[in-house]
C-alpha cells in the first residue's frame, strides 16, 4: 500500500477555536474511523522501524497510545506508557511542560527504563512540542536515549519539532499542516 497523503490528511478534521480561540484543533476521529486509513498510517510507521535497531516504543497520554501501542505490537517491543500527572500507580518520575493550549505534568514510572535502552517515542501530533520534549527528558533521565520522536500529524508552524531536533532527536511525521 502506497502512502497516500491527500486521504489522509482529508481524514484529519480542522475544528477552529477548540478547545481555546485562535487554536485549531486537528482532530484526528475520523482517521480511526476509517480502518484503510488506520491501516496505512500504522502500516508507514512499521515500514519505517521495521529494520531499526530500538529497544522499546513509548506513547504519550491519551491519542499518543492509539498509534504507540499499535507498533509496539507489530514490532514486538515493549511498550511505555507516559502519562498525565496521578495515573500511575507506582513511583513515577515527572517532567512539567506547555503545549499549545495547556500546562501539565508528564510522568512515568521510575523503573521503565534503563541505561543503554533506546526509546521511539511516539505522538499523534506534535505542535509546540512540549510532550515529546518533557518524555525525552524523561527517558534521558532514566540514562536511555531517544532514538526518535515520531507522529501522525506535525504542525511545524508552532515550531515543535524544530526544537526537537534542534535538542537532537531525530523527529519524523506522517504528514504536516502548514
Ligand atoms: C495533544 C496531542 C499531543 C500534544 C501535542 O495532547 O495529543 O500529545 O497535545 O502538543 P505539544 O506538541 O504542544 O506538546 P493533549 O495534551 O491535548 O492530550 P490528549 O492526548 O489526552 O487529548
Ligand atoms: N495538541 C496541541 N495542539 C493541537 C492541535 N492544534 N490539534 C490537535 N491536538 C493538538
Amino acid at each position: 500500500m502506497i502512502f497516500d497523503d491527500f486521504s489522509i490528511k482529508s481524514l484529519i478534521r480542522p475544528v477552529p477555536d477548540f478547545p481555546k480561540p485562535g487554536v485549531v484543533f486537528r482532530d484526528i476521529t475520523p482517521l480511526f474511523q476509517s480502518p484503510r486509513a488506520l491501516r496505512l498510517v500504522a502500516d508507514s510507521f512499521i515500514q519505517r522501524y521495521v529494520e531499526s535497531d530500538f529497544s522499546h516504543v513509548a506513547a504519550m497520554d491519551a491519542r499518543g497510545f492509539l498509534i504507540g501501542s499499535i507498533i509496539a505490537y507489530e514490532l514486538n517491543k515493549p511498550l511505555i506508557l507516559f502519562r498525565k500527572q496521578g495515573k500511575l500507580p507506582a513511583d513515577v518520575l515527572a517532567e512539567s511542560y506547555q503545549t499549545e493550549y495547556g500546562e501539565a505534568l508528564l510522568e512515568v514510572h521510575a523503573d521503565s527504563l534503563c541505561e543503554g535502552d533506546s526509546v521511539l517515542i511516539f505522538d499523534d501530533l506534535i505542535a509546540t512540542g512540549g510532550t515529546l520534549l518533557a518524555a525525552a527528558r524523561l527517558v534521558r533521565r532514566m540514562g536511555a536515549r531517544v532514538h526518535e520522536a515520531a507522529a501522525i500529524i506535525d504542525l511545524p508552524e508552532l515550531g515543535g519539532s524544530q526544537k526537537l531536533q534542534d535538542s537532537g532527536i531525530p523527529t519524523f511525521s506522517l504528514t504536516a499542516f502548514a
